[in-house]
Protein backbone atom coordinates (compact mmCIF):
# COMPACT_ATOMS: atom_id res chain seq x y z
CA UNK A 1 0.00 0.00 0.00
CA UNK A 2 2.96 2.45 1.03
CA UNK A 3 5.07 1.43 -1.96
CA UNK A 4 2.34 2.03 -4.39
CA UNK A 5 1.38 5.35 -3.00
CA UNK A 6 5.29 5.52 -3.43
CA UNK A 7 4.43 4.25 -6.98
CA UNK A 8 1.53 6.61 -8.18
CA UNK A 9 3.42 9.71 -6.42
CA UNK A 10 6.12 9.15 -9.03
CA UNK A 11 3.81 9.26 -12.02
CA UNK A 12 1.69 11.97 -11.45
CA UNK A 13 5.37 13.62 -11.02
CA UNK A 14 6.18 12.52 -13.92
CA UNK A 15 2.84 12.96 -15.82
CA UNK A 16 2.91 16.10 -14.77
CA UNK A 17 6.59 16.81 -15.86
CA UNK A 18 5.85 14.95 -19.24
CA UNK A 19 2.69 18.14 -19.52
CA UNK A 20 5.00 20.98 -18.76
CA UNK A 21 7.43 19.60 -21.37
CA UNK A 22 4.59 19.01 -23.83
CA UNK A 23 3.56 23.06 -23.22
CA UNK A 24 7.29 23.85 -24.35
CA UNK A 25 7.66 21.92 -27.27
CA UNK A 26 5.63 21.03 -29.90
CA UNK A 27 4.97 17.16 -29.91
CA UNK A 28 4.09 17.48 -33.94
CA UNK A 29 5.17 15.22 -36.05
CA UNK A 30 6.30 17.16 -38.85
CA UNK A 31 9.67 16.40 -40.75
CA UNK A 32 13.02 17.98 -38.88
CA UNK A 33 14.22 21.56 -39.83
CA UNK A 34 17.31 21.04 -41.62
CA UNK A 35 18.42 24.62 -41.07
CA UNK A 36 17.45 24.20 -37.41
CA UNK A 37 19.11 20.98 -36.99
CA UNK A 38 22.44 22.41 -37.90
CA UNK A 39 22.42 24.95 -35.11
CA UNK A 40 21.17 22.77 -32.77
CA UNK A 41 23.80 20.30 -33.90
CA UNK A 42 26.67 23.03 -33.50
CA UNK A 43 24.80 24.17 -29.89
CA UNK A 44 24.47 20.57 -29.01
CA UNK A 45 28.21 20.00 -29.10
CA UNK A 46 28.20 17.12 -31.64
CA UNK A 47 30.53 18.95 -34.01
CA UNK A 48 33.10 18.54 -31.39
CA UNK A 49 33.44 15.00 -31.81
CA UNK A 50 31.60 14.46 -35.29
CA UNK A 51 32.62 17.43 -37.16
CA UNK A 52 30.65 20.30 -38.16
CA UNK A 53 29.57 18.60 -41.21
CA UNK A 54 29.45 14.98 -39.41
CA UNK A 55 32.11 14.06 -41.11
CA UNK A 56 33.63 12.27 -38.35
CA UNK A 57 36.91 13.16 -36.65
CA UNK A 58 38.50 9.33 -35.90
CA UNK A 59 38.79 8.85 -32.47
CA UNK A 60 36.60 11.27 -31.15
CA UNK A 61 33.34 10.45 -33.25
CA UNK A 62 32.18 8.19 -36.23
CA UNK A 63 31.59 9.65 -39.41
CA UNK A 64 27.83 10.30 -39.60
CA UNK A 65 26.52 11.77 -43.01
CA UNK A 66 27.00 11.81 -45.45
CA UNK A 67 24.51 8.53 -46.13
CA UNK A 68 23.79 9.00 -41.57
CA UNK A 69 22.25 5.98 -39.99
CA UNK A 70 18.34 5.40 -39.83
CA UNK A 71 15.97 8.08 -37.68
CA UNK A 72 15.24 5.31 -35.39
CA UNK A 73 19.16 4.54 -35.18
CA UNK A 74 19.92 7.95 -34.64
CA UNK A 75 17.86 8.67 -32.01
CA UNK A 76 18.79 5.33 -30.08
CA UNK A 77 22.02 6.81 -30.04
CA UNK A 78 21.07 9.99 -28.53
CA UNK A 79 18.92 8.48 -25.76
CA UNK A 80 20.51 5.43 -25.04
CA UNK A 81 24.15 6.07 -26.47
CA UNK A 82 26.44 2.99 -27.34
CA UNK A 83 30.60 3.68 -26.91
CA UNK A 84 31.92 6.72 -25.11
CA UNK A 85 29.38 9.29 -26.49
CA UNK A 86 27.13 10.73 -23.99
CA UNK A 87 23.58 10.65 -23.65
CA UNK A 88 20.95 13.35 -24.51
CA UNK A 89 17.99 12.96 -22.44
CA UNK A 90 14.93 14.50 -23.44
CA UNK A 91 15.00 17.26 -20.96
CA UNK A 92 18.33 18.37 -23.00
CA UNK A 93 17.67 17.35 -26.42
CA UNK A 94 13.72 17.65 -26.92
CA UNK A 95 12.27 14.83 -30.26
CA UNK A 96 11.57 18.05 -32.11
CA UNK A 97 15.23 18.79 -31.90
CA UNK A 98 16.35 15.53 -32.55
CA UNK A 99 13.86 15.38 -35.60
CA UNK A 100 15.71 18.57 -36.73
CA UNK A 101 19.03 16.94 -36.09
CA UNK A 102 18.19 14.07 -38.60
CA UNK A 103 17.27 16.47 -41.05
CA UNK A 104 20.46 18.13 -41.12
CA UNK A 105 22.38 14.91 -41.13
CA UNK A 106 20.06 13.50 -44.26
CA UNK A 107 20.66 17.37 -46.07
CA UNK A 108 24.51 16.97 -46.36
CA UNK A 109 25.82 15.93 -49.65
CA UNK A 110 29.15 13.91 -50.11
CA UNK A 111 31.84 16.38 -51.05
CA UNK A 112 33.05 16.48 -54.61
CA UNK A 113 35.78 14.86 -55.41
CA UNK A 114 39.51 17.18 -55.63
CA UNK A 115 38.86 16.18 -60.22
CA UNK A 116 35.78 17.65 -59.86
CA UNK A 117 36.40 20.93 -58.37
CA UNK A 118 37.92 22.82 -61.11
CA UNK A 119 40.63 25.48 -59.52
CA UNK A 120 42.58 21.86 -57.91
CA UNK A 121 42.63 20.83 -62.07
CA UNK A 122 44.45 23.49 -63.70
CA UNK A 123 46.95 22.16 -65.23
C1 LIG B 1 32.09 13.35 -26.68
C2 LIG B 1 32.01 12.96 -28.07
C3 LIG B 1 30.64 12.90 -28.73
C4 LIG B 1 29.64 13.83 -28.75
C5 LIG B 1 29.61 15.20 -28.08
C6 LIG B 1 28.59 13.29 -29.58
N1 LIG B 1 28.94 12.05 -30.05
FE1 LIG B 1 27.86 10.88 -31.30
N2 LIG B 1 29.24 9.37 -31.09
C7 LIG B 1 30.43 9.47 -30.38
C8 LIG B 1 31.11 8.19 -30.41
C9 LIG B 1 32.45 7.87 -29.76
C10 LIG B 1 30.28 7.30 -31.16
C11 LIG B 1 30.54 5.83 -31.47
C12 LIG B 1 29.86 5.00 -30.40
C13 LIG B 1 30.16 3.51 -30.58
O1 LIG B 1 31.17 3.07 -30.03
O2 LIG B 1 29.40 2.84 -31.29
C14 LIG B 1 29.12 8.09 -31.58
C15 LIG B 1 28.09 7.60 -32.35
C16 LIG B 1 27.07 8.38 -32.89
C17 LIG B 1 26.08 7.91 -33.83
C18 LIG B 1 25.98 6.47 -34.37
C19 LIG B 1 26.91 6.28 -35.53
C20 LIG B 1 26.72 4.92 -36.18
O3 LIG B 1 27.21 4.74 -37.31
O4 LIG B 1 26.13 4.04 -35.56
C21 LIG B 1 25.27 8.97 -34.12
C22 LIG B 1 24.11 8.98 -35.09
C23 LIG B 1 25.74 10.10 -33.33
N3 LIG B 1 26.84 9.70 -32.61
C24 LIG B 1 25.17 11.36 -33.34
C25 LIG B 1 25.50 12.37 -32.43
C26 LIG B 1 24.74 13.60 -32.29
C27 LIG B 1 23.54 13.98 -33.13
C28 LIG B 1 25.33 14.31 -31.28
C29 LIG B 1 24.89 15.60 -30.65
C30 LIG B 1 23.51 15.68 -30.16
C31 LIG B 1 26.49 13.53 -30.84
N4 LIG B 1 26.54 12.37 -31.56
C32 LIG B 1 27.40 13.94 -29.87
C33 LIG B 1 30.91 10.60 -29.76
C34 LIG B 1 30.18 11.77 -29.54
Amino acid sequence: MKLNAIVLTAFAALSLGAAMCGAVQAQDTKPGDPVNGKKVFLAMNCFECHSTSGQGGGEAGPRIAPNPPSPAAILRQLRHPAGRMPAYVPQVLSDAQAADIIAYLQSIKPAKAGKDIPILNLR
